[in-house]
């Protein structure tokens, strides 16, 4: 069970003096589910796309399945990897369906301008191809919006239909950046399950996130990055209970950590500390 999918080799990527990814050796295995973690800036979106062809690492390489990958996203795509954006990307106003369909065709240049320019041939030679498109749209639970305009969803299913478009290429390997960003609790629930069916599928997930429950649930394995340098890779304990890692966070709320709650707690005990002037224990001197 341990075929590698993915394997990125001393990747590097330099932005003028700037150096956003440093070195990064990095594996996703075949059936697995890996989180990358790190504070803002650290260099995650910078990552992903070097792995995505999106940009060209200033040093290293990243291959898929064995063979190492050209630099470019149409080949990466059609080679199987496919991916989400931290921003939303979709055809706005192209209904549900049109976007998954225009997902199986980003394999091809062709194919893409066909579905775009919706050319004569293209509905009957998309019978099959909506056959599949619809499975999808079943599968994350959107079939019954097949024809609403993209950007009438509501958030959290446009977020869906990101994962549905990319899946529609039939990759390999998905990678999704920040899927659960702007979602409610429920939504980010759902999320988790459509991951790990996304997994049971045989689609290996690497996935950034910033609500760490997410990562920690979802994740066989966690890799840190911080400063664009992998600090830390491990299955979710070890990474959670790394003092490195909590260092590196600090200063940085962890989202979906209950912050406030605890910062009301805190409140409260002080405020009851006072009433009562017997208490000894304090809850004072430790900064969060
Ligand atoms: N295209 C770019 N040109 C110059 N600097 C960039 C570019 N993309 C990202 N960076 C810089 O690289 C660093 C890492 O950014 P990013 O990969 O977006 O971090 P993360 O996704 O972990 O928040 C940041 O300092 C960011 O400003
Ligand atoms: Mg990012």
């Amino acid at each position: 069970m341990t075929t590698p999918v993915l394997e990125a080799r001393g990747v590097t990527m330099r932005f003028g003096g700037l150096t956003a990814v440093r070195s990064v050796d990095f594996t996703v295995n075949a059936g697995e589910i890996v989180g990358l973690i790190g504070p803002n800036g650290a260099g995650k979106t910078t990552f992903f796309n070097c792995l995505t062809g999106l940009y060209v690492p200033t040093e290293g390489t990243v291959s898929y399945k064995g063979t190492v990958l050209p630099p470019k996203p149409h080949l990466v795509t059609q080679a199987g990897i496919a991916r989400t954006f931290q921003n939303i990307r979709l055809f706005a106003n192209m209904t549900v369906l049109e976007n998954v369909l225009v997902g199986r065709h980003t394999r091809t240049k062709e194919g893409l301008w066909s579905a775009l320019l919706r050319g004569p041939g293209f509905k009957k030679a998309e019978r099959a191809s909506e056959e599949r498109a619809m499975e999808l749209l079943e599968f994350i639970g959107l079939a019954h919006k097949r024809d609403h305009l993209a950007r009438n969803l509501p958030y959290g299913e446009q977020r869906k239909l990101e994962i549905a478009r990319a899946m529609a290429s039939e990759p390999g390997l998905l990678l999704l950046d920040e899927p659960t960003a702007g979602m409610n609790p429920q939504e980010t629930r759902a999320t988790e399950e459509l991951v790990f069916a996304i997994r049971d599928k045989g689609i290996a997930v690497l996935l950034i996130e910033h609500d760490m429950r997410f990562v920690f649930n979802l994740s066989d394995r966690v890799a840190v990055l911080v400063q664009g340098e992998k600090l830390v890779e491990g299955t979710s304990d070890v990474v959670q209970a790394d003092e490195r890692v909590i260092a590196a966070y600090l200063g940085e709320p962890f989202e979906g950590d209950p912050g406030e709650a605890e910062a009301a707690e805190v409140e409260a005990a002080e405020a009851a500390a006072e009433a009562s002037p017997s208490t000894t224990s304090s809850t004072k001197g430790e900064a969060k």
